[in-house]
């Protein structure tokens, strides 16, 4: 395996590396275990069942595939999974309080595979949820997937971010702009930093071997985010709902590959229904 880096930097000053077609390959198993994590949890999510019970069955579902969760130990958390839930952004801290009908919620997994980090992440409805909830989680997919429609070589970062804003403007929920993508590997955050928002033809430009994540979070209210005394939890400091998904993608000779795309078909929920 040879692992080159392109000439140019991203917006932290990081050369980015371009990954060979062995990479592709431990990405794309990686990848597709993250995705099998998020269907099989589907089935699991309901009224009374606590975000701890959740995240034990993500873990031992990665580990049974003889993968590590990348998350445990890392900078100091200690669960296989982030589920956030309602108001929470994204990193919120698995715990027994239990689901109740009309929450909705993001589950986040990242095993680890012979080495290769495959990170994805869903949201989830329990039971009937609102309207509104429904046309945020719609809207942060459609945002999502319109980003990495963006993805070839030649476009750049901008208008993967500039993309993913504008679709999230147009049906009036703001951006998150606290956190962003990252390139992965065998390597959890690594250059390239994706942003979820910019202007068009702006920031790097896209090469084939590039790999990275694309994870917008919407907030059906305003744009700001707190952290909470767990240092980890961020939510919505007007306490509006926010979703997030997230895909790993590759940059391919002529377009994108998904590389956490679900076997099932879940892309977005109700899953199965
Ligand atoms: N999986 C998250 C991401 O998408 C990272 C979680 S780091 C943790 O980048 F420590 F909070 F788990
Ligand atoms: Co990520
Ligand atoms: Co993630």
């Amino acid at each position: 395996m040879t692992l080159r880096y392109s000439a140019q930097v991203d917006v932290t000053g990081r050369p980015v590396p371009l990954h060979d077609e062995e990479a592709f390959a431990g990405m794309r198993r990686a990848g597709r275990l993250a995705a099998e994590t998020l269907d099989f949890i589907a089935s699991a999510v309901r009224p009374g069942v606590s975000t701890a019970e959740l995240d034990r069955l993500c873990e031992d579902f990665m580990r049974a595939a003889g993968a590590t969760p990348a998350t445990i130990g890392y900078k100091g958390y200690r669960h296989a999974t982030c589920i956030s839930v309602n108001h929470v952004v994204t990193h919120g801290i698995p715990s027994e309080k239990l689901l109740a009908e009309g929450d909705i919620l993001n589950i986040d997994v990242t095993p680890i595979l012979d080495g290769w980090y495959g990170d994805s992440s869903r949201m989830y409805l329990v039971g009937e949820v609102s309207v509104k909830a429904q046309r945020l989680v719609h809207t942060t997919y459609d945002a999502m997937m319109a980003g990495i429609a963006q993805v070839r070589p030649g476009n750049t970062l901008g208008d993967v971010g500039h993309t993913i804003e504008h679709v999230a403007l147009r049906e009036r929920f703001s951006i998150v702009e606290d956190f962003c993508g990252h390139g992965l590997g065998q390597v959890f955050h690594d250059a390239p930093q994706v942003l979820h928002y910019g202007e068009p033809g702006t920031g790097v430009v896209l090469e084939p071997g590039m790999i990275f994540t694309i994870e917008p979070m919407l907030n059906a209210g305003k744009a700001g985010v707190k952290i909470l005394a767990d240092g980890w939890t961020a939510v919505t400091r007007d306490r509006s709902l926010s979703a997030q998904f997230e895909h790993t993608v590759g940059v391919t000779e002529d377009g994108v590959e998904i590389f956490t795309q679900s076997p099932k078909g879940y892309t977005e929920p109700p899953y199965g229904a």
